[in-house]
């Protein structure tokens, strides 16, 4: 019989089953190809497949079951060091990969900083002491997929600083969440979380910013904090990146120790940071690390 090629009417159930429209499934399937590879192409940023998503989720929720047993440890007297063991055990009891372990040099398998320690401190022989803030920042590699979320305890009774640092900071990632939906920007994003976290008189850091996330640990787009409305990559459905502001109470300036990696507020103000993975979906955005904020 002769090949003849036929075409499928807009309106009629599309072929690949799904009970929708044509026009509503795979009869947009070249726009959406053409986008993911202008995504790649323009800006290199890889829109993710729905198996990708499903890999990243699973590694979320191996990340957030870690996160609550280490928010049941968090108490005064506790080595920072501990948390890492637990985590370094955690991670590979469960079939992962810590990412942080030996990523460009970082010598351990999470981190964890205290109070004015901004962001990427190393686990050791610190012991965390009543009225200390600690964050905890874990990214799991699950079948090949990451994910990566943080969030600041207290440990034992807050100070009225740590308090209000953490809430600001907590307040300040779920700003930047609720901004993204497809057609939004990242400067939407940026604009949102420095404007909160500004009116609360605190400051954003500049120098660490969230990123695409998923195949790698750190993907493009680069997420600034702050930023200006309608400027920036526009986003679209099937970008995953995180958004992780770092609040400080005082100044933004810090510096980064002679280990490289320890960054430390200049004028010795409590910072706290609060991070998930987020999808852009169709309609707005689902976090692959949920957890209340
Ligand atoms: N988890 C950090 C982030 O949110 C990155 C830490 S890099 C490391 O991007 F090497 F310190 F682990
Ligand atoms: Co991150
Ligand atoms: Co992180």
């Amino acid at each position: 019989m002769k090949n003849k090629a036929v075409k499928i009417g807009r309106n009629l159930p599309c072929p690949c089953g799904s009970g929708k429209k044509f026009k509503n499934c795979c009869r947009n399937m070249k726009k959406e190809i053409s986008i993911k590879e202008e995504y790649k192409n323009r800006y290199d940023i890889i829109l993710k497949e729905p198996h990708q998503i499903e890999g990243i989720r699973e590694s979320g929720k191996l990340l957030l079951s870690i996160l609550d047993r280490v928010e049941e440890m968090i108490k005064p007297g506790l080595k920072t060091d501990e948390i890492n063991t637990f985590v370094h055990k955690e991670t590979i009891n469960a079939g992962a990969v810590p990412a942080p372990l030996n990523y460009r040099g970082f010598p351990k398998s999470v981190c964890v900083s205290v109070n004015d320690v901004i962001c990427h401190g190393i686990p050791g022989d610190r012991i965390l002491k009543d009225g200390d803030i600690v964050n905890v920042d874990i990214t799991p590699i699950l079948n090949g997929y990451y994910s990566d979320a943080s969030k600041t305890f207290f440990v034992g009774t807050p100070t009225n600083d740590g308090k209000k640092i953490v809430a600001v900071a907590a307040e300040s990632l779920k700003q930047g969440i609720e901004i993204v939906k497809p057609g939004a920007t990242l400067g939407d994003i940026g604009h949102a979380i420095q404007h909160y976290a500004e009116s609360r008189g605190c400051s954003v850091v500049r120098e660490f910013v969230g990123h695409g996330v998923g195949l790698e640990f750190h993907e493009q787009p680069q997420v600034l904090h702050f930023g200006s409305p309608g400027k920036g990559t526009v986003l679209v459905p099937g970008m995953v990146f995180t958004i992780e502001p770092m609040i400080n109470l005082g100044k933004k300036e810090l510096h980064v120790l002679e280990d490289k990696w320890t960054a430390l507020t200049n004028d010795g103000s409590l910072s706290a940071q609060f991070e998930q993975t987020i999808l852009v979906t169709e309609t707005g955005w689902e976090s692959l690390t949920p957890y209340d904020l």
